[in-house]
C-alpha cells in the first residue's frame, strides 16, 4: 500500500475509493461494499462517525437479551453486544436458575474514582508537604468553577492528598485525587480538573517563600486519572441450601456444589485457569458494558489489576460451601456512567439504558456484576458437569453453517443432523457437500 497524506480530510465515499484502489480482488471488492452498512438513517450517521475518526463504515455486532436477571428483589431484561455464541444463552440460563433460588443480591461497596497529578520536585520534602498542607483547600477552591456542577448532584472532589514517590523514582511526587462522579464515569470531569488543578499549583508553589529559587521549579508531568479504581467496588452473590441446586447435568447437588467449589478453587490458585475463569465472566459484563455505551477497555484493564492485587492473579469469583449452605459470590471494580459519554448520543446505548429503566451508574454496576456471575456460573457449571463444548458447538454449529454458505434447508437440516454428533469445520463441510441439493 502507498503512504497517503491528507486521509482524515478525506469524505467518508473518498476514503473508500481511497482504500479499494489500493487492494485488488476480493479486497477491493468488499471494500467497495461499506456503504451496504451505514446507517439508514444519515443522522445517526453522522453521529456514528464523529464517534471516532477517519470512519469508513460501522461493525455490526449482535444485540440480545437476557431476560429473568432477579436482582436485588427487582426483575431486569439485560441488554448484551455480544459476537460470542453461547454467552447470552448462558447468562438467560444462569438468571433463570437463580430466579428460582431467589435471585442476586448486589450491593455497591464504594464509588471513589482516582485522578493524580504526576510531578517531580527537588528540594526539602518538609517544605512541600507544609506548602501542600496550607495550600490544599485554595487548591480545590481553585477548581470550584468546574466542581460546582457535580457538587450540586452530590458529587465532586472528595480527597486531595500529596503522594511522595521518591523512593520509586527521584524527586518523583503526585497529586492524588479521589472523586465522587455520581452517574457520570467522569473521565472528562476529572481530567479536566487535574490539568487546571496542576497549573494552579505550579503557580501558587512558584510564588510561596518558604522556597529557594530552585525549589519553585516544578515539572508536571501529566495529569490523568486512573482507570484502576479497586475503590469503585460491587459485590454480587447467589445462595441457597445445596440441595436446592437440583440434579445438574445428571449430576447430584452435593456433588455438583463440590465440583464447582474446587473448580472455582483452582481459579484462586492458578493464573493460566484464572484468566480463562475471568474471562467468562467479563464476557458477560463486557457485553453489557458495550450495551449501555461504557468503556470496556477501562473495564477489563481494571478488573485484571484488582484480580492480581494482592500480587497473584486469581479468580474474581469465590464460593463459600459451608455446611449445607452454597454461596456463589463475585466481587468486581466496575467504573461505569449512565450519563455522559456515549450513553445517551448512541442510540443503541440509549435504548439499553431504557430498557434497564434508566439506571444509576450504582444500579448499572450492580446489573453487570449479577450479569457477569451468571455467565461465570454457567461456564463453570458447563465445564464441571457435561464439559463446555456440547452447548457450545450447538450454537456455533449456526455460525458455521452460515461461514460455509448454507441454505436455509440445510440449516434446518444440519441442526437436526448434528444433534447427536460433533461439530467440526470438516464435519459440516461434509455435510453440506452431502446434502448439495437442498442449496
Ligand atoms: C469462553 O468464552 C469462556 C470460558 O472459557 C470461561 C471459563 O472457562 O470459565 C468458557
Amino acid at each position: 500500500m502507498k503512504p497517503v497524506s491528507g486521509f482524515s480530510k478525506m469524505s467518508k465515499e473518498e476514503k473508500i475509493v481511497w482504500l479499494s484502489n489500493q487492494l485488488g480482488g476480493e479486497a477491493q471488492t468488499l471494500v467497495k461494499q461499506m456503504p451496504v452498512f451505514w446507517h439508514h438513517d444519515n443522522d445517526i450517521q453522522k453521529r456514528l462517525d464523529e464517534f471516532s475518526e477517519n470512519t469508513l463504515t460501522n461493525f455490526d455486532m449482535p444485540f440480545g437479551i437476557a431476560p429473568n436477571f432477579l436482582i436485588n428483589g427487582k426483575t431486569y431484561s439485560v441488554p448484551m453486544v455480544i459476537e460470542e455464541s453461547s454467552v447470552v444463552a448462558a447468562a438467560s440460563l444462569g438468571a433463570k436458575f437463580w430466579y428460582e433460588r431467589g435471585g442476586f443480591t448486589s450491593k455497591i461497596i464504594s464509588t471513589k474514582k482516582v485522578g493524580q497529578i504526576h510531578f517531580l520536585w527537588q528540594g526539602q520534602k518538609e517544605k512541600l508537604t507544609a506548602f501542600f498542607e496550607k495550600s490544599q483547600n485554595d487548591l480545590v477552591a481553585a477548581v470550584k468553577p468546574l466542581t460546582e456542577n457535580m457538587n450540586r448532584r452530590g458529587g465532586g472532589i472528595l480527597s486531595v492528598g500529596l503522594e511522595d514517590m521518591t523512593d520509586k523514582i527521584e524527586n518523583y511526587f503526585q497529586l492524588k485525587l479521589e472523586f465522587n462522579t455520581c452517574d457520570a464515569m467522569g473521565a472528562n470531569f476529572i481530567n479536566s480538573i487535574l490539568e487546571e488543578m496542576a497549573l494552579v499549583f505550579k503557580h501558587k508553589l512558584g510564588l510561596d517563600d518558604s522556597f529557594t529559587a530552585s525549589e519553585k521549579e516544578v515539572q508536571i508531568i501529566m495529569c490523568i486519572l486512573s482507570n484502576y479504581t479497586p475503590e469503585c467496588l460491587v459485590e454480587c452473590s447467589v445462595e441457597c441450601p445445596v440441595e436446592n441446586l437440583g440434579t445438574i447435568n445428571g449430576m447430584s447437588a452435593r456433588t455438583f456444589a463440590e465440583r464447582f467449589s474446587t473448580a472455582v478453587r483452582i481459579a484462586q490458585v492458578d493464573i493460566s485457569r484464572a484468566v480463562t475463569h475471568n474471562k467468562g465472566i467479563m464476557n458477560g459484563v463486557d457485553a453489557v458494558v458495550l450495551a449501555t455505551g461504557n468503556d470496556f477497555r477501562a473495564i477489563e484493564a481494571c478488573a485484571h489489576a484488582f484480580a492480581s492485587r494482592d500480587g497473584q492473579y486469581r479468580s474474581l469469583s469465590k464460593v463459600d460451601l459451608q455446611g449445607d449452605t452454597f454461596k456463589f459470590t463475585l466481587t468486581i471494580p466496575l467504573a461505569v456512567g449512565t450519563v455522559g459519554g456515549l450513553t445517551s448520543l448512541h442510540p443503541l446505548a440509549k435504548t439499553s439504558l431504557a430498557i434497564l429503566e434508566n439506571p444509576s451508574a450504582q444500579d448499572l454496576m450492580k446489573v453487570m456484576a449479577a450479569v457477569g456471575l451468571a455467565q461465570n456460573f454457567g461456564a463453570v457449571k458447563s465445564l464441571v458437569t457435561t464439559g463446555i463444548q456440547k452447548g457450545h458447538m450447538k450454537l456455533h454449529l449456526l455460525n458455521v453453517l452460515n461461514q460455509l454458505g448454507a441454505s436455509p434447508l440445510q440449516i434446518e437440516k444440519g441442526k437436526e443432523y448434528f444433534t447427536d454428533k460433533v461439530v467440526s469445520f470438516t464435519a459440516v463441510r461434509t455435510f453440506l457437500e452431502s446434502t448439495k441439493q437442498l442449496q
